[in-house]
């Protein structure tokens, strides 16, 4: 039966992953992998998690299954965290708890396909790894828009308003609420402001991707670009994870949320986004969901949590402040500027392929070949060796 399929290539991170576990020497260093990291190199679960996930243990009354939309609770307060407390008035935004922020992506990708079987997606250049093969591979006609200008480490702004500006009226825009994925640059207010008139100009919707919410600045300033779209546009989608901010991320934990142009329309496109995921995954696990509806509605333990993603956020702009000064010293000659201009846990080094495996090969540093880093893996102590190392290969 299955003798016609061939093998895969694995994954480039997952090798990446084996090689650095497989490396014996004492002082390597792994930038490639995707998850938050402490200082120690643990991903650590959060407190206000585990005290959530006793609280459940005590509580919980059933595993009964949930509906095809997940907990009510969760999806009222997601929203709310994601648009602003209140701000569903009039009934425009149906939300759905999804496994994670990939299958929200994905139910997006069905309800699309259903309502608009020839749309073009607009998605960023660079994007996501996940997100062509994961909305590319459900059906969506996809277009790349330029955004990363490698040669100048920042934002192709005028050349993506100038692409975007060439779209069909109706067409889907995908952006990074915050922290792009891979390039850590975020759009300024004013950038999205300009945006969101282009958009509003050749009638485009937002789809908004916001995987890093609280990982940027805050979480009022990361959900501008949400709340801005929401307040201009009749029409729009979000799609959210808890992967990150809750450090959830085997629990799959996420929301898709939709705007429709009414509240008979929004909860139309609620009946069709049920249906498929009844067709998908059938109903959404809890217990994660549950362990952050806790965590929000609880004011104690919301407030901690706000510490403790307040701390990763830190831990993260703090690790790319010391690379760039260790930089500077090591490299002096060369702008690295650019890594502490950008958000989240990742952003480009800037740095060749070549020089990627020289890296790897000589030093020990484990990244993948975009030359995409993820801040976590650095430490106080790995510090000078990566920027000796980094300086080395230049
Ligand atoms: C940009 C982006 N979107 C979505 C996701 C999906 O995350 P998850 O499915 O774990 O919620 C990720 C995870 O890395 C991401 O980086």
């Amino acid at each position: 039966m299955f003798e016609t399929l061939e093998a895969k290539p694995a994954d480039a991170i997952l090798k990446l992953i084996a090689e650095h576990r497989d490396d014996p020497r004492e002082n390597k260093i792994d930038l490639g992998v995707g998850v938050y990291r402490d200082a120690k190199g643990v991903t650590p679960i959060l407190n206000t998690v585990k005290t959530a996930e006793q609280w459940l243990v005590d509580n919980q009354a059933s595993k009964a299954y949930l509906g095809c939309a997940g907990d009510p609770e969760f999806c009222k307060a997601i929203q709310n965290l994601t648009f602003g407390d209140g701000s569903d008035q009039d009934g425009r935004i149906t939300t759905l708890q999804t496994p994670g922020g990939s299958a929200a992506l994905r139910v997006a990708a069905g309800l699309i396909l259903r309502a608009m079987p020839d749309v073009t997606m607009w998605v960023s250049d660079p994007t996501w790894n996940n997100h062509v093969p994961l909305l590319g591979g459900a059906g969506i006609k996809l277009q790349a828009y330029p955004y990363y200008d490698n040669d100048n480490n920042c934002i192709r702004f005028d050349d993506m308003l100038a692409a975007l500006g060439q779209a069909a009226a109706g067409d889907l825009v995908l952006l990074h609420g915050c922290c792009h994925n891979p390039t850590g640059m975020d759009l300024t207010v004013e950038q999205w402001q300009q945006l969101a008139d282009v958009l509003a100009d050749r009638n485009l919707i937002p789809f908004i991707d916001f995987a890093y919410h609280g990982f940027a600045v805050d979480l009022d300033a990361d959900a501008y670009p949400v709340r801005l779209m929401f307040e201009r546009f009749a029409e729009m989608i979000v799609a959210t994870s808890c992967s990150k901010n809750f450090g959830l991320y085997r629990d799959r934990v996420g929301s898709l949320s939709i705007v429709g142009a009414s509240a008979e329309s929004a909860a139309i496109v609620n009946s069709q986004a049920q249906n498929i995921v009844r067709t998908l995954y059938s109903v959404p696990p809890d217990h994660g969901g549950a362990v952050v509806a806790h965590i929000l509605n609880n004011s104690e333990l919301r407030a901690t949590w706000l510490t403790e993603l307040a701390g990763m956020r830190q831990r993260l702009q703090g690790m790319r402040k010391l690379l760039v000064a260790a930089l500077s010293e090591t490299a002096p000659e060369h702008d690295f500027s650019h890594v502490v201009r950008a958000n989240g846990m990742f952003c480009y080094l800037g740095v060749s392929a070549e020089q990627v495996a020289r890296l790897k090969q000589d030093f020990g540093i484990y990244l993948v070949d975009s030359s995409r880093i993820n801040v976590c893996g650095i430490t106080e102590s790995n510090v000078s060796y990566l920027a000796e190392s980094i300086a080395a290969v230049l």
